[in-house]
């Protein structure tokens, strides 16, 4: 059995339907408060459900009986009930959920996490404990480190907005990033389960192609044939945006923005001699688009 925490966002719901269309047994952790409809879309897929909550550790102990491997990608900065936080869920939670699969006798823990980092914030610091925790509990481990989704951060939510050619970019939009689909961290997850590639391994995740902002922007120009309107914010902003505040999302915030304006490239040429995983680009993203 595999237990996905985090079932009912992007990323786990895309794992779990993974699992379930390749026969595989789930079991996916959703909350009271989780949306009544993610949660029936899960059980028409054949996933058990269990019920718990991160910052609850007993229902963790639950859920991890007769369980084989632990996929974990649960996170408040997006998907937040009262009394989430940073640090009740993504780090006192995912610690709890690591002990909890430890003494269950759970043999794989996957983590979503993200690449180390040069700039300070919190949920950069929920993910290291996480990370160096998981690494000493005894659990066979897998750390994925994806940059960042093209779904999320290539999307109106974050201000890039194809259909109206308006796109907001953090930074000068000049320093490449290798944007991922979250699909494609999907079948890394499921490809990781019993792997021996994947065996007490941190393994970073980017797409195809490093490209600028503004090289994605050029892309999206093109296929919609009109210019886009961007804006850019410039570090100085993300930097006193951080500084300013005292919310540890917030401050999350700002320090994601300012690790994309840095870019962050990932060389792919080893993982994929390890994983048959074909990588979405921003090409195949932005056609999708039209
Ligand atoms: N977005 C990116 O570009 C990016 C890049 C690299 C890594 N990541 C990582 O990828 C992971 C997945 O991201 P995503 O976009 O799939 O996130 P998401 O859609 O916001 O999903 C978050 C999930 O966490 C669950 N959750 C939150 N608090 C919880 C709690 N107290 N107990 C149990 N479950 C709780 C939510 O459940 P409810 O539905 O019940 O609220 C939801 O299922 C995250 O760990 C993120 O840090 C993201």
């Amino acid at each position: 059995m595999n237990l996905v925490v985090g079932a009912t966002g992007l990323l786990g719901s895309e794992i779990c339907r993974l699992l379930a269309d390749q026969g595989k047994p789930v079991k996916a952790l959703v909350r009271p408060t989780s949306d009544q409809n993610k949660v029936a879309h899960l059980e028409s897929l054949n996933v058990e459900i269990a019920r718990g909550d991160l910052k609850d550790r007993s229902s963790l102990d639950a859920a991890c009986q007769a369980v084989t491997a632990v996929i974990s990608t649960a996170s408040s900065t997006l998907s937040r009930q009262e009394g989430d936080s940073i640090q009740a869920v993504d780090l006192q939670g995912q610690l709890n959920l690591v002990d909890a699969a430890a003494a269950a006798n759970v043999s794989q823990f996957v983590l979503i996490s993200f690449p180390p980092v040069d700039v300070d914030f919190p949920l950069q610091d929920a993910k290291r404990a996480v990370e160096d925790h998981l690494k000493s509990s005894g659990l066979i481990y897998t750390i994925l480190q994806p940059t960042f989704f093209m779904e999320v951060w290539l999307s109106p939510a974050l201000g890039f907005d194809a259909a109206n050619a308006k796109a907001q970019v953090y930074g000068s939009g000049e320093n490449k990033i290798s944007w991922i689909s979250y699909k494609d961290v999907a079948k890394f997850a499921v490809a990781s389960l019993g792997n021996l590639a994947a065996r007490n391994a941190v393994i970073e995740l980017g797409g195809p192609e490093a490209l600028s902002p503004l090289e994605v922007v050029r892309i999206f120009e093109d296929l919609h044939g009109c210019k886009f309107d961007v804006q850019k914010v410039p570090d100085e902003a993300l930097r006193a945006q951080r500084e300013s505040s005292n919310d540890p999302l917030q401050q999350s915030f700002a320090g994601l923005m300012l690790y994309y304006s840095g870019g962050n490239v990932i060389d792919m040429t080893e993982t994929l001699q390890k994983f048959s995983v074909r990588l979405t680009s921003i090409t195949d993203y932005a056609q999708a688009s039209l």
